[in-house]
């Protein structure tokens, strides 16, 4: 059995320990961004899960450290890692949507690893939740509801909009809490939703049958005409629609819907509107780019990640409402051991979120604004957007290429000779090689590339020299 003091010693940290160990991996995370800036070495280095295991040494590291608390070791086993990661900085990175990260928000990561305030109780973290507030008011500013409206941040897209639609159950069907679901509840949903809003509605308990898609155009826009006959057709059935989502943008295409039209029908019927604005709600930061979000001021619920656009590091996404009682109606639930000194003063959120324990995530965006200011922010946005719009351009001049939109954001799909090749498999052999990141997705039956432009420094010579890898590739 350990000694009492050795046990407690491994329990605290040595402060030179705990320097050293920070400078050592700071200086090898500078290094590492530094090169992937420069495109120095692979973006990404795709080897299958067993090789990177072995890569990884990790057995052998844990028999060497011996749970000595030594800090050589760790950084050593980080220098060991970082190459078995995907480089965001890398500007030869077009894709998925996940923001590379400003340091300010790195560094808020450290702070809360090491200060690890829980905060769903107040008392569990004071300042973060006053974080979280300051952070949702600020979002908040950018809808403009009329009446101010409130929200929270969440851990994710996919949790927040389970949350929103969870609100919508239990604004219209608050029994469903104590009950059960009526199973003629339906929600209706654009085929391109992602798919989490799928699986939040059979996450509350309906089924895919509960489920009524909107037609979408060529390009998956929701064909604002066609939604009357979809709610009709459900109310003829004998169903209720509870609530219709739209895409801000959405993920496929970095389409917006028309969130005007969609809101007005939602208001006419009296049915829940939830906007999914995780990609694209960060337009509303940019005077030039604000309009794609039209008509937010109809929804409801939106739901807005700050870790696709806004330089935070994952995860960081706000949940809104347009009316604050929202908040009150998605969990109808007491714990005495946590509803401590609750009240406007001493505010508990884990009335609200589904996390009990939750990481003071407002702290990641918050110093991201701090170190970058609204307007840097707002410039990012346009950043992106205007260099994947050059990049369209530089696309659709090419012979042989076709970009069948102009872009409203910074995701873009384009294929090459669709007749005759498959995009899907020159993409993956082009991401083996390790030289570009970038993905593919499919629309109405036919595959795409699929660029999301994370970084300014994503130049059109960087973007020629992958274009002519896709023609040799296909050769
Ligand atoms: C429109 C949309 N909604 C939701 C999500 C899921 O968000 P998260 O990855 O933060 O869970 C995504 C992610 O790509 C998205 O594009």
């Amino acid at each position: 059995m350990k000694e009492a003091s050795n046990y407690s010693a491994n329990l605290t940290y040595q402060t030179d320990d705990f320097s050293r160990a920070i400078s050592a991996v700071t200086k090898l995370l500078v290094d590492f961004i530094d090169r992937s800036r420069l495109s120095d070495g692979p973006v990404v280095n795709l080897k299958t899960v067993s090789d990177v295991t072995k890569a990884l040494r990790l057995e052998q590291f844990v028999e060497l450290a011996g749970g000595q608390g030594d800090p050589g070791i760790l950084g050593e086993f980080v220098e060991t890692y970082l190459p078995t990661l995907i480089r965001l900085n890398d500007p030869r990175f077009i894709g998925h949507q996940v923001s590379r990260p400003h340091f300010a928000s790195a560094l808020a990561d450290l702070v809360n690893g090491m200060t690890n305030n829980g905060m769903a109780v107040y008392e569990m973290g004071p300042g973060p939740v006053a974080i979280e507030r300051f952070v949702v008011q600020w979002l908040l500013g950018f809808v403009n509801w009329p009446d101010g409206g409130d929200g929270f941040l969440t851990h994710g897209g996919s949790l927040a909009n389970l949350t929103a639609l969870l609100a919508a159950r239990g604004t219209f069907h608050p029994e469903s809490w104590r009950e059960g679901i009526d199973h003629r509840h339906v929600f209706l949903v654009p085929e391109t939703s992602h798919y989490c809003l799928q699986r939040a509605i059979c996450i509350l308990g309906y089924g895919e049958r509960n489920i009524r898609f909107l037609p979408t155009n060529d390009l998956g826009q929701i064909e604002v005409d066609q939604i009357e006959s979809v709610f009709q057709a459900a109310v003829d059935e004998g169903n209720s629609p509870v609530a219709i989502c739209a895409n801000a943008c959405s993920t496929p295409t970095g389409l917006y819907d028309d969130l005007k039209s969609i809101g007005e029908f939602a208001k006419q019927k009296s049915i829940w509107f939830h906007i999914d604005a995780a990609h694209g709600g960060s337009a509303l930061v940019s005077q030039t780019h604000r309009e794609l979000l039209h008509g937010i001021q109809f929804a409801d619920s939106v739901v807005w990640d700050q870790h696709k656009l806004l330089q935070t590091s994952a995860l960081c996404t706000a949940v809104l409402f347009r009316n604050p009682e929202s908040l009150n109606r998605i969990f109808q639930q007491h714990a005495s051991y946590l509803n401590t000194c609750n009240d406007d003063d001493f505010p508990n959120l884990f009335h609200q979120t589904i996390e009990c324990t939750k990481v003071p995530i407002g702290l990641k965006f918050y110093l991201c604004l701090l170190a970058i200011g609204e307007q840097g922010l707002a410039d990012f946005v346009d950043a992106l957007f205007s260099r994947t719009e050059e990049i369209y351009r530089l696309i659709s001049s090419r012979d042989g290429f076709v970009c069948r939109y102009k872009p409203q954001s910074n995701i873009l799909c384009f294929q090459y000779r669709p007749e005759e090749f498959d995009p899907f498999a020159i993409r993956d052999q082009i991401i083996r090689e390790g030289e570009f990141y970038f993905t593919r997705t499919e629309l109405k039956g036919e595959k795409y590339f699929r660029f999301t432009v994370t970084s300014p420094e994503t130049s059109n010579d960087i973007v020629s020299k992958l274009l002519d890898r896709i023609e040799e590739t296909a050769g």
